[in-house]
């Protein structure tokens, strides 16, 4: 194993004020989100889009790190120049989702347990002949009665801990994604419970398979309340608790914390990364920023709906929502900034 190369990407992945977009909604993802926002479901559409996102100008000033779907990986601008180069080009490392989704976990109904370990090895040299970095796989955690187990937390995290030896073996910075969803009607206090053990869980399994904390990146959920539960938590919550969270769970040698946004609000997951700068920026052991999708790209893609002649405009909205995290990431956001 490359420790000083792997270390070397994930501090330039940290670096800044910068963040990650995570670009890399699966083809059932990526459909569902262009029905929604009225864009044709086909392969050229995605294409579309995504050139629209890697040609964002000034793109490289917001982000380190750009997480790709496979497909993603082998399309090109129209004027035919790869994705992948695209990017590189504006000093942005590009990295891959390598995780086959979330699939129902035998006997322990209403739990997900990740695919994507058969052929790992394999894939693993191909996309680090492409030239990717770094990588991501997502567990998913859900919150009800009775739920999670640990039975799903223990296979999900072997999963996890399993991708994450294979990545680093080649030569790719793993980024372990244990996602606790915002979905019921749970208070903070629940979400704070399941994520400190999911987590605690997690780093026991990651330590006792070997995988170098240095050379990793974790992408967690923040602790929030259940989206429908009656009771909202506030930002200085959001933030004292997720804090709280981390420094319970996180070894200060992993160098990175990226969160995903989960379906919050744009707005809001911004203010919630800002608080924790605010109040906290003297007590964290490791970088902590964004690798939001749905809270950077939503405007974006709302504005774009699938015409050419709202592309410029559509990637302003993408370039505004990535500064702004920026801001938040140097505790320096406001509402003002909104517009
Ligand atoms: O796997 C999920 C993405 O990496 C983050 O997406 O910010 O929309 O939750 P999200």
């Amino acid at each position: 194993m490359d420790k000083q190369g792997l270390r070397t990407i994930a501090q330039r992945l940290m670096a800044g004020d910068k963040g990650l977009l995570a670009m890399d909604e699966s083809i059932p993802t990526a459909n569902k989100r262009f029905e929604e926002a009225g864009i044709p479901q086909t392969e050229e559409y995605r294409r579309k889009y995504r050139e629209l996102i890697v040609t964002t100008p000034k793109l490289g000033e917001c982000i380190s790190g750009a997480i790709l779907f496979s497909e993603t990986t082998k399309q090109a601008t129209a004027d035919g120049t790869p994705f992948i180069e695209i990017l590189e080009h504006a000093g942005i490392i590009p990295g891959i989702k390598l995780d086959e989704g979330a699939k129902d976990m035998p006997a322990f109904p209403n739990e997900k347990l990740t695919e994507g370990l058969d052929g790992l090895r394999e894939r693993l040299m191909d996309y680090a002949a492409l030239g990717l970095k770094f990588a991501k796989w997502r567990a998913v955690i859900t919150i009800g009665d009775g739920t999670p187990t640990d039975g799903s937390i223990y296979a999900n995290a072997y999963a996890l801990a399993h991708y994450a030896a294979l990545c680093q073996e080649a030569g790719l910075v793993p980024i372990v994604e244990p996602e606790v969803l915002m979905d019921g009607n749970h208070t903070i206090e629940r979400c704070f419970e399941v994520t400190q053990r999911v987590l605690h869980i997690v780093f026991e399994v990651l330590i006792k398979q070997r995988v170098y904390l240095e050379g990793m990146i974790l992408k967690p959920n923040m602790v929030l309340s259940g989206t429908d539960a009656s009771v909202q938590a506030d930002i200085d919550q959001v933030a004292d608790l997720t804090v709280q969270c981390l420094l319970r769970c996180v070894p200060a040698a992993v160098p990175g914390v990226a969160f995903l946004s989960g379906g919050q609000a744009a707005q809001d997951a911004s203010a919630h990364l800002n608080a924790m700068h605010v109040k906290y920026k003297n007590e964290l052991p490791w970088a902590l920023t964004f690798s939001f999708a749905r809270a950077v790209q939503q405007p974006a893609m709302d504005h774009w709906k699938g015409k050419d002649e709202n592309v410029a405009v559509a990637q302003q909205l993408l370039y505004k929502r990535l500064s702004i995290n920026n801001a938040a990431r140097r505790g320096e956001y406001s509402a003002e900034l909104e517009g």
